[in-house]
């Protein structure tokens, strides 16, 4: 075998296998030939959290994280926030190339087309307590969606399938606000259609009694870019769930809802959440001394710091953090902006942090702009799942036309006791008295 191959031998048979290797990587199957007798399993790779494992090939989104690059479908992110749109970037993910005007004219289209909810979807809503986390509300009633469209079954149906993209795509937001709504006690507002994808999603959440709800240009452009910079980010948590979920062949509702209540998680989206609670405890840039003392200390978690894949920059919070300041031309400044910018600047100089590249990721300014735009801290998980239904999408798509994929089942290393026979009553609790004698 040529140079393209690892060469393995092992000790306790002196038996030399050659695994080849492609695209950087071997197969794990590969190891499987490595026995020390006929009736041996073969070898397994271990890898808790899958830090080292790729699950797939993917064309969608390639990070490098020491150079902080992020790009989908090869376009850089920087170019996609300062030029594209997110229903645009949305249709690039799902179908890996920027539409023409005819196609993206349609795409819109059909998108507004689909935003309104079955009537029955406010009474879901409103079984729910007055002040439940609207991420829950998200998971329950997106879940609750395969039950309207039964056909959505049909996966493998290439036009039934793009009909519950365009479903998901449209009616996230609707669902979102509807959430937010139900926590205020406020009516629902139906979408507008004459409104972009995000100014109707203000619309939705903030429109009163005024006869038209006119969205803010600056904070209508502003949540845009962060769909856009939210919307697909390779393997992450939520994307694996969805992508094992989805491997069940399961209707794509039932997948995004596991894909949010993965999202939901403080070390994933809901660490926007979990910034906003740190800053707010540790109340001024006094406190962040303290605060630090408590991270080295392994009390707490610097939240919106830290990256699996990024060891440098997170190129999106350098995109948030520049954002921030156009967004508070309108909004007044937050002062929280003031502790986060100290408690960066103290980061990147403490070897604690550099040492274990410790840079903000994309979560640690995105809260600081949603809450000055006068979203509750709440809604935040809730913004990051809107824009990432379409990485989610784009990938369980992906998955399920990529011949190589099947239904994920990892295996395990057991490490637990041997045969043993079952015990009487009487044996056990003699048992436990004797080790409670020796205790
Ligand atoms: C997202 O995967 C994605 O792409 C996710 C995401 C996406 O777009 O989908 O980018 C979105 O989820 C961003 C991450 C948001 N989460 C947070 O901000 C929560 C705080 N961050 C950490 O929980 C952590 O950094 C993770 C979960 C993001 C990454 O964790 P890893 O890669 O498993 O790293 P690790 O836990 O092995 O940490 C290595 C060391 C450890 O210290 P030691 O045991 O070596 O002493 O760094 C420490 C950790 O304790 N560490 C932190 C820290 N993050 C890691 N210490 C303090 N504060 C932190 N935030």
């Amino acid at each position: 075998m040529g140079e393209n191959s690892l060469t393995i031998t092992d000790n306790r048979t002196g038996k030399t296998y050659e695994l080849p290797i492609n695209e950087g990587a071997v197969r794990a199957m590969d190891f499987r030939q490595i026995k020390v007798s006929d009736d041996d399993f073969g070898m397994m790779v271990y890898d808790p959290a899958f830090t080292n494992t790729a699950s797939c090939r993917s064309e969608i989104t390639n990070i490098d994280g020491e150079k902080g690059i992020l790009r989908y479908r090869g376009y850089p992110i920087e170019q996609l926030a300062s030029q594209s749109t997110f229903l645009e970037t949305a249709y690039l993910l799902i179908n890996g190339e920027l539409p023409t005007r005819a196609q993206f004219v349609e795409w819109e289209h059909e998108i507004t087309i689909h935003t309104f909810l079955h009537e029955n979807t406010k009474k879901s809503m409103d079984g729910f307590l007055y002040d439940s986390h609207p991420m829950g509300m998200l998971v329950s009633t997106v879940a609750a969606l395969s039950t309207h469209y039964p056909d959505s079954k049909n996966i493998f149906d290439d036009e039934v399938r793009q009909l519950q993209i365009k479903r998901l795509i449209a009616k996230m937001p609707t669902l979102a606000a509807f959430a937010y709504r139900h926590s205020l006690g406020q009516p629902y507002v139906y979408p507008d259609n004459d409104l972009s994808f995000t100014g109707n999603l203000l619309n939705m959440l903030y429109k009163m009694s005024e006869v038209k709800y006119l969205p803010d240009p600056v904070l209508e452009r502003a949540l845009d870019i962060l769909f856009i910079l939210h919307a697909d980010h390779e393997q992450n948590c939520s994307t694996n769930a969805m992508r094992s979920v989805g491997s069940s062949q399961v209707d794509p509702y039932s997948a995004i809802a596991a894909a949010c209540a993965a999202l939901y998680g403080p070390l994933h989206g809901g660490a926007n959440e979990a910034v906003l609670r740190m800053l707010k405890e540790i109340g001024s840039v006094k406190g962040i001394a303290k605060f630090i003392k408590r991270v080295k200390d392994g009390e707490d978690l610097l939240m919106g710091f830290g990256h699996r894949v990024y060891k440098n920059f997170d190129p999106r919070a350098s995109i948030i953090k520049e954002l921030a300041h156009q967004v508070f031309e309108v909004t007044g400044r937050n002062p929280l902006l003031d502790i986060a910018l100290e408690l960066e600047r103290i980061a990147l100089e403490d070897d604690y942090f550099i040492d274990r590249k410790l840079y903000p990721n994309v979560d640690f300014y995105s809260g600081i702009i949603y809450q000055s735009m006068g979203f509750p801290v709440s809604m935040f998980p809730v913004l990051f799942a809107i824009p990432r239904t379409a990485g989610w999408i784009a990938q369980w798509q992906e998955m399920l036309l990529d011949s190589e994929q099947k239904i994920a089942r990892p295996r395990q290393l057991y490490v637990g006791q041997d045969e043993r026979d079952y015990l009487s009553w009487d044996r056990r609790d003699n048992k436990a008295a004797a080790k409670e004698a020796v205790a």
